[in-house]
């Protein structure tokens, strides 16, 4: 099961991989949290990414096509992966072909999470992340049972640091301008899948089950 999750920021894409890879046993592969954790060690590429994320930017193709083909060619990647939040540009798109073709595989399916953009500031300002294991909550929508404190492992929550309001304007304006140029893309290829990123947290990943038991084929 070789897959892409799309959407724009927010849409639920990180939310959606957890359960993914959960039930499908395959790697999750999130350029954004590759790159904060190079920023975390402060390494070379760490920096330089932060540069764009901390102003809404996108990092440069040539950065982010160089750590997922690294990625990719890992051997937890043979039965699968799930890349989410890449390809983020056509180039990306291209990129990827181009690799998966020189590594004798396909995408299976683009999912798409479609959220309206009104939606989505409020679901990022109010985004908490667990500082131990990640998990994700939001202050209305998803809160944990105490708040600050993640159910899962007990960790503390935190706020990342792209999700202030004037930063998160700029990730929406950046991304917006890419999105349909790549679903066009996708669209041609076939692959893509359009799911409605506005219902019940659950019920959107029961839609994309669905898609990929194949039962919306
Ligand atoms: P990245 O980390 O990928 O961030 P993003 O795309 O901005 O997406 P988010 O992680 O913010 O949102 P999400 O869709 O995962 O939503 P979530 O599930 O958390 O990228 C960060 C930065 O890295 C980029 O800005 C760029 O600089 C750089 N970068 C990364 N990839 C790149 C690339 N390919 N090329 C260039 N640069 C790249 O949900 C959000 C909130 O909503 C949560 O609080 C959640 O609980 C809540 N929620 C989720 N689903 C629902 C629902 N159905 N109903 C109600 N609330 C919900």
């Amino acid at each position: 099961m070789n897959l892409v999750l799309m959407g724009l920021p927010g849409a639920g894409k990180g939310t959606q991989a957890e359960k993914i890879v959960a039930k499908y046993n395959i790697p999750h592969i999130s350029t954004g949290d590759m790159f904060r954790a190079a920023m975390k060690d402060e390494t070379d590429l760490g920096l330089k990414a932060k540069s764009f994320m901390d102003k809404g930017e996108l990092v440069p193709d040539e950065i982010t096509i160089g750590i997922v083909k690294e990625r990719l060619s890992k051997d937890d990647c043979i039965q699968g992966f799930l890349l989410d939040g890449f390809p983020r540009t056509v180039p990306q798109a291209d990129a990827l072909e181009t690799l998966l073709s020189q590594l004798d595989k396909r995408i299976n399916y683009v999912i798409h999470i479609d959220v309206d953009k009104e939606e989505l500031m409020g679901r990022l300002t109010g985004r908490r992340i667990c500082k131990d294991c990640g998990a994700t909550y939001h202050l209305v929508f998803n809160p944990p049972s105490k708040e600050g404190v993640c159910d899962r492992c007990g960790g503390e929550l935190y706020q990342r640091a792209d999700d202030n309001a004037e930063t998160v304007q700029n990730r929406l304006d950046v991304n917006i301008k890419q999105m349909q140029p790549l679903l066009d893309f996708y669209q041609d290829k076939g692959y893509l899948r359009t799911i409605n990123g506005q219902q019940d947290i659950d019920v959107v990943f029961q839609d994309i089950e669905k898609v990929l038991g194949g039962q919306s084929e």
